[in-house]
């Protein structure tokens, strides 16, 4: 069996008196690509920004990357755990729905950021890995590009090469491909593809079916704050998952 890359337990999360996650628990392992399907408001990013603690949850315990946080009651971290949190953050990526770059810098400059500010790599290795990065996504000749000419998939590229240049163990993927015209979907999914195939532990909500088909190990489903299925994708696209699956598979 591979090692266990993430893994959360019973994490529960409530915006006012909204229950979004309802006692959540999910495993993806080294290598694996799972796909995350479910409708507008079923928790979907607010389960991905909880693995990586960019929204804390109500309760639960995560371990990502072989870092340990349990949430206490009263959410106040200790600096044992503030520490861990920082450190499970590091080997993880996140790829957003809305790129979010930095519009005041070039496709390069955004890729070397976190390795010169977090990693404090000197600026002419920075260079060096950041050119790489965008040649792996085949963006090589948009180096000196500010993100406000970049093409949306040009965009989520630089993104992705932003993310892998911080050498993450696991990436997260929240929607990357939905405010894509489709002809420019097809360049992202490929690169994704591409990180798949090198063996990137990817977690990805998507409601890009072709890629589940494809490229998924396993596909989970969510409903109402809680995970409806999570099956290998052979069982989720097949005729056994069950009325609901195929009357929202169909509504896609
Ligand atoms: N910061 C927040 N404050 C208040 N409510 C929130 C917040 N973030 C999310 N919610 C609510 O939590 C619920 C789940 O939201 P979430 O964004 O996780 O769903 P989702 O499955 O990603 O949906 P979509 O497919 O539309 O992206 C929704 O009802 C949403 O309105
Ligand atoms: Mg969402």
């Amino acid at each position: 069996m591979k090692a266990i890359k993430v893994r959360a337990n019973n994490v529960s999360k409530s915006f006012g008196n909204v229950e979004v996650l309802k006692g959540v628990d999910i495993e993806v392992r080294a290598g694996e690509v799972v796909v995350v399907l479910g409708p507008s408001g079923s928790g979907k990013t607010t389960l991905l920004r909880s693995l990586n603690l960019l929204e804390i949850p109500d309760g639960g315990s995560l371990e990502v990357c072989g870092h340990h946080v349990d949430i206490p009651a009263d959410k106040r971290f200790d600096r044992a755990a503030r520490r861990e949190i920082a450190l499970l953050r590091q080997r993880t990526a996140m790829v957003f729905q809305s790129f979010n770059l930095f519009p005041h810098m070039t496709a390069l400059q955004n890729v070397i950021e976190g390795l010169i500010s977090v990693k404090r790599i000197p600026r002419d290795q920075a260079l060096m890995r950041g050119l790489e990065l965008l040649a792996q996504v085949g963006l090589a000749d948009k180096r000196d590009s500010y993100p406000s000419s970049l093409s949306g998939g040009q965009k989520q590229r630089v993104a992705i090469a932003r993310g892998l240049a911080m050498d993450p163990e696991v990436i997260f993927f929240d929607e990357p491909t939905s405010a894509l015209d489709p002809e420019l979907r097809d360049e992202v999914l490929g690169v994704m593809r591409e990180l798949a195939d090198q063996g990137m532990t990817m977690l990805v909500v998507t409601h890009e079916v072709r890629f589940a088909r494809e490229v998924a190990d396993r596909v989970i489903f969510m409903e109402g704050g809680r995970i409806q299925k999570d099956c290998d994708k052979e069982a989720f696209f097949g005729a056994e998952s069950g009325e609901r699956i195929r009357q929202f598979l169909g509504r896609l």
